[in-house]
């Protein structure tokens, strides 16, 4: 079917129906994949009625990050919906591929999911989201110079992250601000020059994921829930250097917080 010879939707249908058999649960309404700080939310928003580890599942790779949890979760919400909690992210920094970075996303939707709330720890350009606040991503610039979509797939991304789904956040949390998220390759953080290019083009966050996979979702006809942890600021607006340490202690001090934060906008979908 193309250049590598096998289809990453056959791949991503696959997955699901291992998840499906594993799992016992049929469909999966909605999917959540949690990014460094997010992981406690898992514990959140309902039962936990099954937990695999995503090397058992085709296509997902062992976490290559401290801090990023590598299991699929099978979780029943007080709703009777069930949700599936992807702990195995592939960042495109780890170079296997747009492909796999997307691959949880297509499965997620293989498996049923009609929502997709994609979570992460990124640096913040404006100076007073200091310390751990949470952020609603309102759009994306992606500075990867790649995309999910192959061949002449030319998917519309208007309104990529649902204004529905932002404004029912902000039923939970009126306080929550929300930014342009943009998406570098990594693994390096940025200089203080691509900070301040990110800014002048209209952008709010800096990370490393979530772009790719948005545009995945929208491909697949899923609504999107997008929601930043400002771990730090980013290069440049902190003058102090930037490290992972300091990305996961802030995800931890945060945890508790936006974790019960997003089980909350969750019981509202
Ligand atoms: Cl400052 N940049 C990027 N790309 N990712 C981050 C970050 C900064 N802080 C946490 N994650």
């Amino acid at each position: 079917l193309n250049a590598e010879g096998s289809n990453p939707f056959e791949i991503a249908a696959k997955a699901a129906d291992q998840i499906r058999e594993k799992s016992g649960i049929q469909t999966h309404d909605i999917a959540l994949t949690l990014g460094s700080g997010w992981a406690k939310a898992a514990d959140l928003i309902g039962e936990t009625v099954s937990e695999i580890p995503g090397s058992e599942i085709i296509g997902f790779s062992k976490p290559a990050v401290v801090g990023h949890v590598g299991t699929i979760r099978s979780i029943r919400l007080p709703n009777g919906k069930f949700a599936l909690v992807i702990g195995a992210r592939t960042h495109f920094y780890e170079n296997h591929g747009v492909r796999a970075v997307v691959h949880s996303v297509r499965t997620a939707a293989a498996a049923g999911a009609k929502t997709m709330i994609l979570t992460n720890g990124a640096g913040g350009i404006k100076p007073q989201w200091q310390g751990g606040a949470a952020v609603l991503i309102s759009d994306h610039i992606n500075l990867t110079a790649s995309s999910p979509l192959e061949g002449a797939n030319f998917v519309d991304l208007t309104d990529l992250y649902s204004k529905r789904l932002r404004d029912l956040a902000r039923e939970v949390d009126p306080t929550l601000d929300e930014g342009v998220y943009v998406q570098f390759r990594g693994p390096h953080y940025e200089t203080p020059a691509e900070v301040q290019m990110a800014k002048a083009i209209g952008g709010h966050i800096v990370g490393m994921s979530t772009a790719l996979e948005a545009i995945a979702a929208r491909e697949a006809g899923m609504e999107i829930l997008g929601l930043s942890l400002i771990t730090n600021l980013a290069a440049g607006i902190q003058t102090t250097p930037l490290s992972h340490a300091e990305v996961i202690e802030a995800g931890k001090n945060a945890e508790s917080r936006i974790s019960a934060l997003v089980a909350q906008i969750v019981s509202k979908i």
